[in-house]
């Protein structure tokens, strides 16, 4: 078989792609190597969220160069948002690459390379899907890998919201959603092949539904029909959009047990002036209101946020409401970004402009403060027992395993490794809890000494 090297920037969506060209490209004859020099194919999926994602993306390019000039047949491709932005550009900058593809180009990988053989020329391809919904043709035969315990499955893609800071709806179109049967087919597959937690993915996942489906689901629906699914133990859903958050979807909260008692709701800042000027199309009062009626129904719910500072105009006092409302929400965790201007967005045409490092000091800031919630709120938990899916074996000399509870901490714990499994979920008790990462031990499952009595073991 071939050697593909397969690199991944920027979030859950563009991982959730790379999977799928390796799966594509297994079918026709390669399999994924860790090692750049060996490959015959290397695919690097970019991301143009932030002017550093580019940075990094470009100097990574440079850096491929010498190798594509010893060795020629390589093929070098770039793929993902910042291929679908610069497009054609993209081989001006690096006329040493030999395909240019964006999100939408995913499943046409193979044929892509085939042209680019064929042709012996570079291969540029940013069409957008021209389908009204989306479809992930299911591949039959065998697999590379089977799914860890968690799993991440596309619902929905593209964006329709047009915030005026963000690139995505230039670079991942407009909005498509799955058919439900579909998604669900997908997951009763992949929980067949040992995932035990599902995350539903999508730039605005609670956008899911709203037109294309030849069976219109709403989105709330689609997590009653997804939870029935025997043997799926934890369910989750990022991203969404307060504007989109529907009653319905509260209610969903409270019925079912499956649901994470967790929430990723970006906010971007806690100024409405602000909001308005990014057309978030909702205001810091709607904002809390959702916030609230999850917590009247799930008192425990952790809540997790993006926050943007040094958006242009914003003022200083502007800045400090949205460290009010992180102290309010008092969020488990937050993104925070310096705002960073983006080509074909409104924003980049925004006068009045905050400076470098007044933005890196409100990021400073927000950073501190986020620390300090996040810690507070960790050690709180210490004492209490929690339920964790356990991901993997931890590669810490102080743990044996790590997972996460339901609040979407992360977790290391110490356990017996002959009764626990990757995929189970135990009881722990927290001892300790150091930034974003609790410790503690498992609790031993019922009746587990007396099996260890009965056959001689000593623990
Ligand atoms: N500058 C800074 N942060 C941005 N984000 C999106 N666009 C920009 C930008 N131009 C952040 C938002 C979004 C997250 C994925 O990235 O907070 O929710
Ligand atoms: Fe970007 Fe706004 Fe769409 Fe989120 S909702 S992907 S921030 S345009």
């Amino acid at each position: 078989m071939k050697q593909v090297y397969l690199d991944t920037f920027g979030c859950q969506m563009n991982v959730a792609d790379t999977d799928r060209m390796e799966l594509l490209l297994f079918h026709s004859g390669y399999i994924r190597t860790g090692e750049v020099q060996d490959a015959d194919l290397v695919l690097i999926n970019t991301c143009s969220i932030r002017d550093k994602a580019e940075q990094k993306i470009y100097s990574l390019a440079k850096n491929l160069k010498p190798l594509k000039e010893t060795n020629p047949d390589m093929i070098l491709g770039f793929t993902g948002c910042l291929a679908q932005q610069e497009g054609e550009r993209f081989l001006e900058k690096m006329p040493f690459v030999d395909l240019v593809i964006g999100p939408d180009g995913v499943e046409h990988i193979v044929q892509v390379i085939k042209d680019v053989k064929d042709k012996k020329l570079p291969v540029v391809r940013t069409q957008f899907d021209t389908d009204t919904n989306y479809q992930i043709p299911e591949l039959s035969g065998e697999t590379p890998l089977n799914p860890g315990p968690t799993a991440f499955v596309n619902i929905i893609k593209g964006c329709d919201k047009f915030c005026t800071f963000c690139v995505v709806p230039f670079t991942r179109g407009r909005e498509k959603s799955r058919e439900a049967e579909e998604i669900e087919q997908e997951i009763k597959l992949l929980v067949s092949r040992g995932a035990r937690e599902i995350i539903l993915l999508g730039q605005n996942v609670n956008a899911y539904g709203k037109r294309g489906l030849k069976q219109p689901v709403p989105f709330h629906e689609l997590l009653y029909r997804i939870a029935s699914i025997p043997g799926l133990k934890r369910l989750r859903f990022i991203t969404s959009h307060p504007k989109d958050f529907t009653r319905e979807c509260i209610t969903a909260y409270r019925d079912i047990d499956i649901l994470a008692n967790h929430i990723h709701l970006p906010v971007q800042s806690g100024n409405n002036r602000i909001l308005k000027e990014m057309r978030r199309m909702h205001t810091i009062e709607e904002y809390i209101s959702i916030i609230e009626e999850l917590k009247a129904v799930l008192p425990d719910i952790g809540v997790s946020t993006d926050i943007i500072v040094g958006y242009p105009s914003e003022s200083e006092s502007e800045f400090e409401d949205t460290l009010s409302l992180m102290e309010k929400i008092k969020f488990n965790n937050s993104y925070m970004f310096s705002y960073s201007s983006r080509p074909n967005t409104p924003a980049q045409y925004f006068p009045d402009l905050v400076s470098q490092s007044v933005k890196s000091d409100r990021l400073q800031k927000t950073i501190q403060l986020q620390k300090r919630l996040t810690l507070e709120q960790g050690k709180k938990i210490i004492g209490k027992e929690i339920e964790v899916l356990v991901e993997s074996e931890s590669f810490k000399n102080d743990s044996d395993f790590r997972g996460r509870n339901a609040q979407y901490w992360s977790v290391n714990f110490t356990g017996d490794k002959r009764q626990i499994v990757p995929g189970d979920m135990v009881k722990v008790i927290v001892e300790d809890a150091t930034g974003h990462v609790l410790k503690g031990r498992a609790l031993l499952l019922k009746g587990y000494k007396k099996l260890m009595v009965a056959a001689g073991s000593k623990t």
